[in-house]
Parts: structure tokens; C-alpha cells; sequence
């Protein structure tokens, strides 16, 4: 049963005509109420789709509010919180990449999409960690600079041809880099678990882990698998989901510590008043947006493919 704050989203949410959209890394609360959930690539697509609302709440991080503000130049975007970034979008400046394409011309470009707005300009496509290998799959170049996130390009590289240059060193994300090798003991407690892994973890625990999946692709796998036990390797709302879906299975986190701090920032409460006070309105450049909406169309193209 809803709560009383919870049910105002709902009566708000309609009377504005808005949609909310949500990461699946929000707390189950914020799940309950959004109209759609989703990893980075759904939300980008459902993005891509929305004709009908006048407004879209994002609750998730700034990298993925901006995808949305490029995708939407007429809509209104909103982030209940503004303090919600992703300090690995951070890593990669543009003009980090502008030195990179000049020592490496012959090379493509492929952005994970955690990146901001100004990097995603510079990008030929963008990926996700749903689509990456696809992604960098289906370019002509032989060569590709791609970051920020240096355990997502070495899974990549394990699945194509093509050579793979990180940039920048060390691009990473803090909340997958807590995962050890001591999750791997908890195989000993659940003998009959599958361990299922994010990309963003280092390559020693892709390595040891049952399957390495995008969140979206753990929503699916975890749904149709005829096992009964898995073990999540990424933040722990994951697992607020997976439970919330499938009550008959056990869901059990590898690291209840695995939080993101920045994607906590929203709460009922700033969703609300985001709703109200119509704030806080994503703004993306016109001329960066116009530029990274190419690289994030080609991405959607080349995935539905
Ligand atoms: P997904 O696209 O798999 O949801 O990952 C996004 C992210 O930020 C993981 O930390
Ligand atoms: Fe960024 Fe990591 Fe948080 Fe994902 S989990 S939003 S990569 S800090």
C-alpha cells in the first residue's frame, strides 16, 4: 500500500501531466511510484519515446537527466535533486578527448554514456554497458578511444577485435570498485546461487562471477532463469528490485556497502517539490546538445538494430 506522500506524487504526477522516470539503483519507495525504471540504455530509449507529458521527473544521476534534456530539446526536464552526479562522468573532460582524437586521428570515439554532456559532444557513438560490445562491433574503425570507464573497455575488448585505448587512466566507478574477491565466499553459503556481476567491476571479479550483466540485463536474467538464488554484484537497490519482482526467488546482495551516495539524493519529498515548484530543469548548451544528440541517436539506432 502506497503512503500518503507517495499518493500526492501520484495525484501531482497527473495533474501536470509528467512521467517519472527512474533508475534501478533508486530506493524502493521512489520505485513504487515511477511510471518507468530501467539501466542507462531503457531510460535513454524511453527518453527517446516520450510525446505525450509536458514534464519528465528524472530520478537518477546527471549524465542520464541531460541524456534526456538532449533527446527532449522541448521538454521540460526536471532532477529533484541537483547535487546528483556521478563522479565518474566526471573523470573524462572534453578536452581530455580532444588531446586523445589528436594523437590518435585514425581512431573511433566511443563514450559510455556516463559521461557529460560536453564529453558526449566529442563522441562518434555512446554505449552503455547493456550494448558496448555491440556498440563497438558494428564501427568501420579498427581503433577505438573509450572511457571513462576502464573496466567496462577491458570486458569490451574481451569480446571483439578491435583495440581498445582507455581514456583517461583509471576511469572508474568508486561503488563497483568495493567489490573482492571475498563476495566469492558467499558461494560457500549458497552453494546453489548464480553470482551475477556489473561490467563496472574490475576484470578479476568478471572473471569469477557466474555472468556480468547491465542492471537491466540483471532485471531479465533474474526473471527468467529457472534457478532460485542469485547474488548481486552492484549498488544494492538492484536488489530492492529484483525482490520487488520476484518474491518466490532469494536475492541476496554481495556487499550491502555497495551504495551510490549520489543517486540517495532523491527522495519523495524533493519529488514532490519538484513536481510543485516545476524545478529543478535540467539545461544542457544547444549547441553541446545539438552535437551529442547525434552520438546517443546513433547509440539507439545501432542497439535496436
Ligand atoms: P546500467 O546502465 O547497467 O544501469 O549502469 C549504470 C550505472 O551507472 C552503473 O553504475
Ligand atoms: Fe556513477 Fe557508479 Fe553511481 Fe553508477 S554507481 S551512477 S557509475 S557512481
Amino acid at each position: 500500500m502506497l503512503n500518503d506522500l507517495q499518493n500526492e506524487i501520484i495525484q501531482l504526477k497527473e495533474e501536470k501531466n509528467a512521467i517519472i522516470l527512474a533508475h534501478n539503483y533508486q530506493t524502493g519507495d521512489i520505485q513504487e511510484i515511477a511510471d518507468f525504471m530501467g539501466d542507462s540504455l531503457e531510460l535513454c530509449i524511453k527518453a527517446s519515446e516520450i510525446e505525450d507529458k509536458d514534464l519528465v521527473v528524472f530520478c537518477g544521476v546527471d549524465f542520464m537527466a541531460e541524456t534526456a534534456a538532449i533527446l527532449n530539446p522541448d521538454k521540460k526536464i526536471l532532477i529533484p535533486d541537483t547535487e546528483a552526479e556521478c563522479p565518474m562522468a566526471n573523470m573524462l573532460p572534453a578536452s581530455e578527448i580532444r588531446k586523445a582524437k589528436e594523437r590518435h586521428s585514425d581512431a573511433a570515439v566511443v563514450l559510455y554514456v556516463n559521461t557529460l554532456a560536453e564529453a558526449k559532444a566529442e563522441a562518434d557513438i555512446l554505449c552503455t554497458s547493456a550494448n558496448a560490445v555491440k556498440i563497438v562491433q558494428s564501427l568501420d574503425e579498427d581503433t577505438v578511444l573509450f572511457g571513462p570507464d576502464m573496466n567496462l573497455a577491458s570486458y569490451v575488448s574481451n569480446f571483439t577485435d578491435k583495440e581498445i585505448i582507455p581514456i583517461p587512466e583509471g576511469g572508474h566507478c568508486y561503488v563497483h570498485k568495493m567489490f573482492t574477491g571475498e563476495i566469492f565466499f558467499l558461494r560457500e553459503k549458497y552453494p546453489d546461487a548464480e553470482i551475477l556481476v556489473h561490467p563496472e567491476c574490475n576484470p578479476e571479479i568478471q572473471e569469477m562471477a557466474d555472468h556480468v550483466l547491465s542492471t537491466g540485463g540483471m532485471v531479465n536474467y533474474v526473471k527468467e532463469s529457472p534457478k532460485n538464488t542469485f547474488i548481486i554484484g552492484t549498488e544494492v537497490d538492484m536488489v530492492t528490485r529484483l525482490r520487488r519482482e520476484n518474491p518466490d526467488k532469494s536475492i541476496i546482495p554481495a556487499l550491502s556497502e555497495a551504495i551510490c551516495k549520489t543517486m540517495k539524493l532523491h527522495t519523495l519529498e524533493k519529488i514532490k517539490n519538484s513536481l510543485l515548484n516545476e524545478e529543478f530543469v535540467v539545461r544542457v548548451d544547444e549547441d553541446i546538445a545539438d552535437k551529442a544528440r547525434s552520438a546517443v541517436e546513433r547509440m539507439i539506432e545501432v542497439s535496436k538494430r
